[in-house]
């Protein structure tokens, strides 16, 4: 997390002004903690999206549930997602926040797994690699449950 933000704030140093942009609902506790790291002006705004319904299974259809406060043409942009699991989501994120021309767009994941991946997506800072696995705790859920966990958990199969 201190390595992440130093990075960023050094990557960052030279710009006016950070937009942080943290994919709800996962990410509130990364974002939060990153956020207070940074050492570089930053605002937040936050996007809602859904990819799973109540279930533990990707179905690769993502949708907008709420959209970004502000115009993000000629900003700084770094999407902050708590997991990159197919990359369906990110995929979706970029094809929407491109044409609305950021003066750059990164990404920032805490977590990713490199064997469920299908979408051939850039993550520029990521915190670690994971197995197959479903995890909760850190904002994570499963079911909308064990988000406050405060370490990051394994659910085991016919667990929950
Ligand atoms: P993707 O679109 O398949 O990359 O999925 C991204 C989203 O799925 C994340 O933002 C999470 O909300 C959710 N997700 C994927 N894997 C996990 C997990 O192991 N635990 C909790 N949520 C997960």
């Amino acid at each position: 997390m201190t390595e992440l933000a130093r990075r960023i704030s050094a990557d960052y140093a030279g710009v006016d002004e950070l937009l942080l942009v943290g994919v709800l609902r996962g990410c509130y506790i990364f974002l939060a903690d990153l956020s207070r790291r940074l050492t570089i002006p930053r605002r937040i705004d936050f996007i809602s999206l859904a990819s799973y319904g109540q279930t533990a299974t990707s179905t690769g259809a993502v949708r907008l549930i709420m959209d970004l406060r502000t115009d993000i043409a000629g900003k700084h942009v770094l999407i902050v997602e708590d997991i990159v699991d197919t990359g369906f989501t990110l995929d979706y994120l970029m094809s929407i926040l491109v044409p609305r021309r950021p003066a750059s767009l990164k990404t920032c994941a805490l977590l990713r797994k490199p064997d469920r991946l299908r979408k051939d997506v850039k993550i520029d800072y990521l915190g670690f690699d994971i197995p197959d696995v479903w995890v909760v705790g850190y904002g994570l859920d499963y079911r909308d449950m064990y988000r406050a966990l405060p370490c990051i958990a394994v659910v085991k199969a016919g667990g929950g």
